[in-house]
């Protein structure tokens, strides 16, 4: 059976209330209408002061809601973060964990990444964990290294069970935001190691199963190469995730 596509929108920082709810309860009336995307996964992934209202505005659809982070304690003194169960308790369960931008802004390292990863696998919340080398990583050809490295500091910490909470996103950190999108080669040829490392480390089905999204200046040009390429499970999409239109046509492939 083919897998479902995945198209997750990283809003970032972007949007407020009413520009929330007003993209959202578009999209569902275009989707609802065209009677699209059913067989597709969709998730967008609001501020954290919209999840909840856009949660209920979701709910019945096949739209899915993710936080863009969590914070790696379950309760206690640690002003301005969320935790795992405060996102489930407003029925958010699928998060991203990673991000260039977190680990470049937040200087989140790969410690602390795992444990975000592990408290939210413990709370049963989906992760989309993100990977991607830079610029000067690529140039001196160390792309393979890198992201085998960050693997192997946080997700090849989980156990097979754990690994089916996880979603991959290589998104190299040149092609993000950038205008630059990697090529279909660069692409195909990053997935099939990193399924490869998996196979590796946890067997055929897991290799199989696991979905690995492709992120960095994806576009209603040429999300549909990108997402039915070899190896490609879906993409992590920004800035084209910000205009209704251009959205719209991304889940149409
Ligand atoms: P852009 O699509 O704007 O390049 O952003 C990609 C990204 O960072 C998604 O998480």
């Amino acid at each position: 059976m083919m897998k479902k596509k995945i198209i997750v929108a990283n809003w970032k920082m972007n949007y407020d209330l009413h520009e929330t709810t007003f993209f959202l309860r578009n999209f569902l009336k275009y989707i609802k209408e065209k009677k699209i995307c059913h067989n597709k996964e969709i998730i967008i992934a609001p501020s954290f002061p919209f999840l909840h209202i856009s949660n209920q505005i979701s709910q019945g659809t096949l739209l899915k809601i993710a936080a863009q982070n969590i914070f790696f304690k379950d309760k206690g003194s640690f002003t301005g973060e969320i935790s795992a169960s405060m996102l489930k308790s407003i029925g958010i369960d699928i998060v991203i964990i990673g991000h260039s931008e977190r680990r470049k802004f937040f200087l989140e390292d790969e410690n602390s990444l795992l444990k975000k990863l592990k408290i939210a696998i413990k709370h049963k919340i989906k992760v989309i964990f993100c990977i991607g080398e830079t610029y000067e990583d690529r140039n001196k050809n160390n792309q393979y290294s890198i992201i085998e490295k960050q693997l192997n500091n946080t997700i090849f910490h989980c156990s097979p069970n754990e690994i089916k909470l996880i979603y991959i996103a290589y998104e190299p950190i040149w092609a993000i935001g950038t205008g630059v999108t990697a090529t279909i080669d660069q692409i195909t040829k990053m997935h099939y190691f990193i399924r490869n490392i998996f196979y590796e480390k946890y067997g055929n089905t897991i290799s199989s199963k696991i979905s690995i999204l492709y992120g960095g200046s994806i576009n209603h040009l040429n999300a549909k190469n990108i997402i039915y390429s070899n190896n490609v499970d879906g993409g992590l999409i920004g800035n084209s995730s910000l205009n209704l239109e251009q959205f719209v046509k991304i889940v149409q492939y």
